[in-house]
This record gives structure tokens, sequence and C-alpha cells, in this order.
């Protein structure tokens, strides 16, 4: 695709439309009906009193240890004795973000994925294994496949039907190694930017994260119903997250309920809806109460009120934060209602998965944690084993490897980066960069950088910077491949070529935070960073057209860089598909991204609550090429 044909296709109404609605709507009406077609109706309730009737037989055979092992998830960097697979009947093991196998090539991960399978299966019963991954940007762990912009930038696309056909995608290159389980989509509602996981946010508007979150399970799951799953998906981390005061990471949300309920209850009631089939619990308090130890809202609002009937995960080592003493802290969360411990300690280290079988095994034979509440937690994650197949097809589809990281995939994720960049300005409509622009100049590290590009939890935890991953393609080399035959492009990193500037039709500066994660991009302060503001500064200098772009997790306290720039726009954390950042530089699409959340206009009025009262750009704002505001 070279870009021309990206011109976003508007069909005219005409007759033989009219037929296939007609037609479409029969059809519907007799899926409906239990036609087959779509499993709802007589045949999902079939499904479902199967799968329900299986469970029971099953769970009448288990052992007291054989259900321990189902409640029990290990990361693979702690499962140093493979057999314990088999030997302990784990339900679960995970890739955290650090975790990969020997080496990080996709067929060197199915390969892994497969083994441990493999090894499962010899378990008594032929219990199968659900293997989980952070697949929260695309298949994000694994070398060559598509990174996608993170939530932030999809957030911008306000596309619900682009961010069910990105999960999709991630779901294909998820499930292409052999992994069921995406520990994704994160549903915060983050509210104070100062949080370090704010690009995993699709908004600071509970309708829109409710919208989108909902798109993305069924993206991932399939529509196949309640009762069949594609992959499984992971709406996390219930709830509150992203409310904490200060945008702290794992804080405090201080809040009445009704707050609580309308702002970070709202997505998770979508998702069940959508038919999500695990949650995950966050690591945060609600007026000082950790959700993991949270019995209201974990088992009374989650399970009983809004109906979910799933399995609750907890987060990494999340349980160990209920108490000191690791057997309590374990009765505490089990008994509030988390089904399944993610837990990445192995033997030898404090609170290992041996340690958190053992204490278990113990608090149920001491009546501390009541045998109905392990048959629960039991109940539900068979449930979810069975609705994905698993127990009739543990193995995945080997030919979907040919997929991971294809043009036609990549083709989507070039789509979701086009549809998620907002201009924020265009003073004398500098762009689109004209045909006439014959010398462009680009300046800054990030420009050149798939690393800074993509942001965190991208190949390792972190991210990096540098070529992270193979298959990307920079804004640099984009423009390089996409301006037109006569267009020169030069290029200065640190922005000191003062003759390339003088010699340039137009500047284009990137300014980038640099990659995190978690806690580790926590801020107090949300300052564009000095080397980037003085590059911007330099180009105005220079006396020519100056466009910025800038690559962030979150709105930034822009400063001396709105004056400088002539254009301005917001890419977020756009991945590795650079190509659809040049379609909207170069005017071979439109820029349709509207802001997700609120744009502060300064350090002291950072949260949503205080900047909406004056903010620098409303939730809302992106101009068009066309029109000069939307
Ligand atoms: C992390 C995150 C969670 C992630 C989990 C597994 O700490 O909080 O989002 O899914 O651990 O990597």
């Amino acid at each position: 695709m070279n870009g021309r044909e990206v011109r976003r296709f508007r069909p005219r109404f005409r007759a033989g439309h009219a037929a296939w609605l007609l037609l479409g709507g029969f059809g519907l009406a007799w899926g409906l009906a239990g036609g087959g077609l779509c499993p709802s109706g007589r045949a999902a309730q079939r499904d479902s009193g199967r799968i329900e009737a299986r469970v029971d037989a099953l769970l009448r055979q288990m052992t007291l240890e054989e259900k321990l092992g189902q409640m029990t998830q290990v990361d693979l960097g702690a499962l140093k004795d493979r057999d314990d697979l088999w030997r302990l009947g784990l339900g679960s093991v995970l890739c955290g973000g650090n975790t990969d196998p020997e080496d990080n090539r996709p067929a060197t991960w199915r390969r892994t994925v497969l083994d441990c399978q493999r090894l499962t299966l010899q378990n008594r019963l032929q219990i199968p294994l659900l293997f989980g991954v952070d697949a929260v940007h695309g298949h994000n762990n694994v070398l060559g496949a598509v990174i996608f912009p993170h939530n932030i930038g999809l957030g911008a696309t306000r596309n619900a039907h682009l961010v069910e056909s990105a999960a999709r995608v991630t779901a294909d290159e998820m499930l292409a190694t052999g992994i069921h389980w995406a520990f994704a989509p994160c549903l915060a509602v983050a509210r104070d930017p100062r949080w370090g996981r704010t690009y995993e946010s699709y908004s600071d508007d509970p309708a829109l994260v409710a919208e989108l979150g909902a798109a993305a399970v069924r993206g991932l799951q399939g529509n196949a119903g309640r009762d069949r799953y594609g992959a499984l998906a992971c709406a996390k981390h219930y709830a509150g997250d992203g409310g904490t005061t200060w945008g702290v990471d794992q804080g405090n949300t201080e809040c009445d309920e009704a707050t609580f309920r309308g702002i970070h209850l709202a997505p998770y009631r979508a998702a069940i809806r959508a038919g999500v089939g695990s949650v995950m619990a966050s690591y945060s308090s609600w007026n000082g109460v950790k959700l993991h130890g949270h019995r209201y809202l974990l088992t009374e609002v989650l399970k009983g009120e809004l109906g979910f009937d799933g399995f609750v995960v907890s987060d990494w080592a999340a349980i160990d934060q209920l108490h000191p003493n690791y057997k309590e802290a374990i009765a505490r969360a089990i008994n509030a209602g988390v089904d399944m411990a993610m837990i990445p300690n192995g033997p030898g280290q404090a609170n290992s998965y041996r340690d958190y079988l053992r204490y278990l095994a113990e608090l149920v034979r001491e009546g501390r944690v009541p045998g109905s509440r392990i048959d629960d937690a039991v109940r539900r994650i068979l449930r979810v084993k069975m609705r994905l197949g698993l127990f009739d097809k543990p193995y995945t589809d080997e030919t979907l490897l040919a997929r991971l990281g294809s043009a036609e995939h990549r083709a989507v994720a070039r789509r979701c980066v086009r549809e998620s960049l907002v201009l924020l300005k265009n003073e004398g409509r500098v762009l689109p960069l004209s045909s006439k622009v014959r010398r462009l100049h680009v300046v800054g590290p990030a420009a050149d950088d798939l690393g800074m590009q993509c942001g965190g939890w991208t190949i390792s935890w972190q991210g990096g910077t540098g070529t992270v991953t193979p298959g990307g393609t920079t804004l640099l080399a984009a423009l390089r491949k996409a301006v037109p035959a006569g267009t020169e492009v030069t290029y200065s990193a640190d922005g000191t070529d003062e003759a390339a500037a003088a010699a340039a039709d137009v500047i284009l500066v990137v300014v980038a935070e640099k990659p995190y994660a978690e806690m580790m991009g926590d801020r107090k302060e949300l300052n564009v960073p000095e080397e980037d503001r003085a590059r911007v500064r330099r180009a105005r200098a220079s006396g020519k057209p100056v466009v910025t772009v800038l690559y962030s997790g979150r709105p930034l306290i822009l400063g001396s860089v709105l004056e400088d720039s002539h254009a301005l726009v917001a890419a977020w954390l756009p991945g590795t598909e650079g190509d659809g950042m040049a379609d909207v530089l170069l005017g071979r699409a439109e820029p349709v991204g509207r802001l997700p959340r609120v744009w502060p206009r300064d350090n002291q009025h950072l949260s949503t609550s205080e900047a909406e009262a004056d903010p620098l750009f409303p939730r809302g704002f992106g101009l068009g090429y066309a029109r000069a505001s939307r």
C-alpha cells in the first residue's frame, strides 16, 4: 500500500445495499432464534448447560490438591522444575513483562508454550493449562509481532470497530504462539496523567473506556457468544486503578461509592455484557482498603450484582501486599473473591507457588477458607477453560504463525496510527506537507527510534530505545519512503545541523517521552523535557515553518513548544507502523483523531477534575485539514 489508496472510503448507499440489509435482517432474526449462525438463544443455552454439566462432573472427581493447583498461576521464570506442571496440576502459566523463552522469536514461544501444555496434560485428569501474557498493544513481548498504538492512542480514534479489529489481530498473533490468554484490555479510567499507566487507559471518560473496552473484549474473544471464546480477554485492573490520588501507581482512590461506581465500575459492566471471561484485581485501594482483599467489590458487586461468571486473577504478587504473613494474606485474598493467584516466585524464594499451595491447603483444612469458596473458584476456572475449548483443542493452529507480523496485520495497525493522530495546531495550514516542500528537515532522536515510538510494554516490561523489534518503520523511514520524488529529507537527531535547517522548506521536530511502564512512569510534573523544548526553539529561530510531532503516554505541559510550533500533532505512542503518521503528515489521510482526555494547561491543574475548568485543549478537541476545528 503506497498510502494513496488510504483515503477514507465513504460508499454511497445504493438499492443493492437495501437488499443486503433485508437479507441480513432475516439472517439475524434466524440466528437469534437459535438458528445456529450466532450461537445465542437455544444453541447457547444448550452449550451453557453442557459446559456446566462437564464442570460439575470434573469437579466431583478432583482432590483438594488438584483443585488448589487450578487456582495457581506461575511465572515461567519461576518454573525451574517444569514437572511441577503435571505434578501439582498447575492451572496457568504466564510470561510477565520481562519473562521470555530462551530467545524471543515466535517459533520459540510456540515451542515453549506447547511443551508446557504437553507436560501439564500428563496430570491425572488431563486438565489443560491456560497460558497468559500481557498482549496489551499487540503481542508485544514477541519479536516481529505488530505493535499497535497504546490504548490512549486508540482512545483518540474513538473507533470501536477499529479497536475490535486491532484486538482480533492481537488474538491471532498471540494464538499463533500457542497462547490463549491476554491480560487485556485495561479498563482504567485514568483521572490523573501523573500516573505512569495513563497510556494504558483509553480515556478519562468512563463512557469511552466502556465502549472501547467492550470492543477489545469482542475482538480478543470473538463474537462466538458467551460460551465460546476465540482467545481469553482479561478486564483489568478491577477497580479504580486509574483514580488514585495524584495518580500514584497502586495508590488509594478516595471517593464516595456513587463516584466510584460512575467512573470506575462503568467499564466493567460493558466488558461483562461483552462476555469477558477473566478479570484482574487492582493493586490499588478504595478508601484505604486494598482491592485484592475487598470482598464487597470482588464478590458482592462483581460476581453478584454485575453477574460476572468468569474468574478473578490476582495481579503479580499482589496478594503478598495484603499482610506480612503470607498465609494470612492468602486467606484474605481468596475469601474476598480472588480465584487464581499470579505468583512470580519459585522454590527457594519467599512466598513461592509451593508455599501458596501448602498454605491454602492448610487454610481449607483449618476451616479458614471454606471448601465452597474453593469449589466456586475452580468451577469458574474450569468453565472458562471449557468455553475456550481448551479441553477439546489445547493446541492452537500452527498455520497462524505465518500471519504474525504480516502486511495484512500491519495495515490494521497503520490505520490505527492514522486515526489516532490529533492535530492540535495548524497555523498557516503548514500541514499537510505539500508536494511543494522540496526539502524537509527532520530533528529529534525519537524520529528514528522504534523503541521510543512504541513506549513501554514492548519486548520488555519498561520498553527501550533503538530497534527493539524487527519489521517496524520509524517516522523518518516512513517519510523518506512516502515523500514525492524530488523531495529531500535530511535528518539531525540533535537538531544542531544549522545548514540543513537553513536549506529546509519545513522543519519537523519529534518530541518524545522516554519509554516507561507502571510506577516507573509516575511523575510529579509533566513538562516536555528541556532538551526537546530547546530543539523546537532552535527550529523556530531558523525562521522556517515548524511542525512538532509529540510521542507521549499522556498530555504533557507544552510550555514554549506550543508557541514555537506552527503545527502540533499528538501521536501518543504509535507503535511499529510509522507509515500511518506519514500518511497524515503528507495529506494522504485526514487527521481525524480527537483528544481522549482533557489536556491540562499547567502543572498546578493536572487531574481531569482540576483541568476541566480551564483546559489547554478540551476532551474531544482535534483539528482537520478541511476544517479549522472539529
Ligand atoms: C503487572 C501489571 C499487570 C500485568 C501483570 C503481569 O504488575 O500490573 O497489568 O498484567 O503484572 O505482567
